[in-house]
């Protein structure tokens, strides 16, 4: 039996949160390791539909696939399958642009930037495609940081974040700066943020693990894979990996305020 701490406590504190599950770098159809990414994305899914309560919504930050073959976008559809909440996806590195609206319905056509809004109520989610076709570094171009800046005035009341595969950050790992968006990309993007504060995170993936920085005063987070993890090395101009756990982040929105928890994953063990 819980005790109340206080006989004044205030009803609001009670109130559940808006919860915003983001899934990353799932990465099916790859070999990097012992294990497979399929049963490592249906051990996070399963983790995710045992939430009480559950979320209202699901945002997978790219890498769905790892050779963005047709097979492999449906075998992520099947794993998503379960979750009761919608999906929103956008691209990686690994994906094709085409493929992935094929796929899973997304807005625009064939293989221009995969950018969109949608309004979840108590926050709004911007996807802005950070991806450079044929590529693993990212980059915002002129056309894509228009859009953005067009959507955020569009709605300048609504708490937003901004969801992207590449974290607009410098890590100070060489190994993951060099695959990373660059410092003059990273600066217009903190021009349009410093003129929006609805805009409350930027979230991202890529790197595989838990990273938290900030630009124009907003915080930005990666959060880790699904899959495979990377191993810390400020001495490396590798990606590595390392054996730890996978997970997945939990954005909490109260009262306009998002509170980001970054849930581990038990993986299932290596066939
Ligand atoms: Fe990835
Ligand atoms: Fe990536």
């Amino acid at each position: 039996m819980h005790r109340r701490l206080s006989p004044f406590r205030d009803d609001s504190d009670m109130r559940s949160p808006f919860l915003l599950v983001q899934l990353s770098d799932p990465h099916i159809g790859a070999e990097w390791a012992e294990g497979d990414p399929g049963e490592a994305l249906a051990a996070a899914v399963k983790s995710v539909c045992a939430m009480r309560p559950q979320p209202a919504a699901v945002l997978v930050t790219g890498d769905l696939a790892d050779r963005a073959a047709d097979a492999e976008y449906e075998r992520v559809r099947e794993l998503l399958a379960p979750l009761a909440a919608p999906a929103y996806v956008l691209g990686g590195n690994h994906d094709d642009r085409a493929a992935l609206r094929h796929h899973f319905g997304l807005p625009g056509t064939d293989a221009e930037p995969i950018c969109y809004a949608v309004d979840l109520g108590p926050v709004r989610l911007v996807a802005l495609d950070s991806t450079i076709p044929g590529d693993v570094p990212g980059a915002l171009d002129s056309e894509r940081l228009t859009w953005l800046e067009r959507v955020l005035a569009a709605s300048p009341e609504q708490p937003t974040l901004i969801a992207m595969h590449h974290p607009p950050l410098r890590t100070g790992v060489p190994g993951w700066d060099e695959i990373g968006i660059g410092a003059e990309d990273r600066r217009l993007l903190g021009e349009v943020l410093a003129g929006y504060r609805q805009v409350r995170r930027v979230v991202a993936g890529h790197l595989h693990r838990t990273i938290t920085g900030a630009l124009a005063d907003r915080s930005v987070l990666a959060v880790p894979s699904t899959y495979v993890q990377a191993r810390l090395n400020f001495g490396s101009h590798e990606f590595e990996l390392a054996v730890e756990p996978a997970g997945f982040a939990v954005h909490a929105v109260l009262d306009g305020e998002v509170t980001s928890h970054i849930q581990p994953v038990v993986q299932p063990r290596a066939a």
